[in-house]
């Protein structure tokens, strides 16, 4: 199982001391056979690449700029930057940034280059509330996917995270038998070839003991919870006991 650590705009060089604690988790039996990666804000990158390089936690990023080559775009980072500084993986498509106009098509080309400079991709998709209430989640849930994946054929490097956009920071998350059904159909949509599949969106050491009866699930993407150490090891243990 994965678990992916979001954090956000948070976190400044004082915040590296708190990793110790997972660090040494990482090292433990109790992390079974799950596989972290923390996704930091840029500016982290580098001092938790550093921080990391005795242990097999991963690094990500939280966005990029869509086009793989470097140029003038002031202010902007791109995928061969990441890797270079050491990231692995990055998130493209969170609802966050697709209500400040992030587009499909947009998303499509960011998910083209991650791929080009060799990072796995996080793929986020979700519904708003509206679009749920209108019964909507689906057909949603299909658009996000096509126009995303539109032309990949590596798909076996993107994971596709389910964040229902109503459940991301608010503590409510789907019903048990909706959020099987949603998985089940996003998995349905890949040929023989599925992809990495997680849910993210107010994942806590409360709930995740009925997250993880999910079937098919490859793994949680844990924004709040997972700047606070003792929670996300606390998630990450609950998963195997
Ligand atoms: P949350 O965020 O766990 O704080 O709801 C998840 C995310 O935005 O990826």
């Amino acid at each position: 199982m994965y678990f992916i650590a979001n954090w956000k705009m948070y976190g400044n060089t004082n915040s590296l001391n708190t990793l110790n604690k997972v660090i040494k988790f990482s090292k433990s039996k109790e992390i079974n056979k799950g596989r972290i990666i923390y996704c930091p804000p840029f500016t982290l990158i580098s001092s938790f690449f550093r921080k990391f390089q005795n242990c097999l936690i991963d690094i990500g990023a939280q966005n990029c700029h869509e086009s793989d080559d470097y140029g003038p775009h002031t202010g902007f980072i791109n995928s061969r930057m990441l890797k270079n500084i050491g990231a692995n993986y990055v998130i493209i498509g969170h609802s966050e940034n697709r209500e400040k106009g992030e587009t499909n098509k947009l998303i499509n080309q960011k998910i083209k280059s991650a791929l080009k400079a060799n990072l796995k991709v996080i793929f986020c998709i979700g519904e708003t509330l509206k679009e749920k209430k209108n019964g909507k989640t689906k057909s949603v849930l299909l658009r996000q996917i096509k126009k995303g994946l539109n032309k990949i054929s590596k798909k076996k490097n993107c994971f596709i995270a389910y964040e229902p956009v109503w459940s991301i920071g608010t503590g409510k998350v789907p019903k048990l038998k909706d959020l099987e059904e949603t998985i089940k159909f996003i998995k349905n949509k890949f040929g023989k070839k599925k992809p990495k599949i997680l849910y993210g969106g107010s994942v806590n050491p409360k709930n995740i003991n009925d997250l993880k009866t999910i079937k098919d699930l490859d793994g949680f993407l844990i924004g709040g919870a997972s700047q606070n150490s003792k929670k996300f090891i606390d998630i990450i243990k609950k998963t195997y006991n």
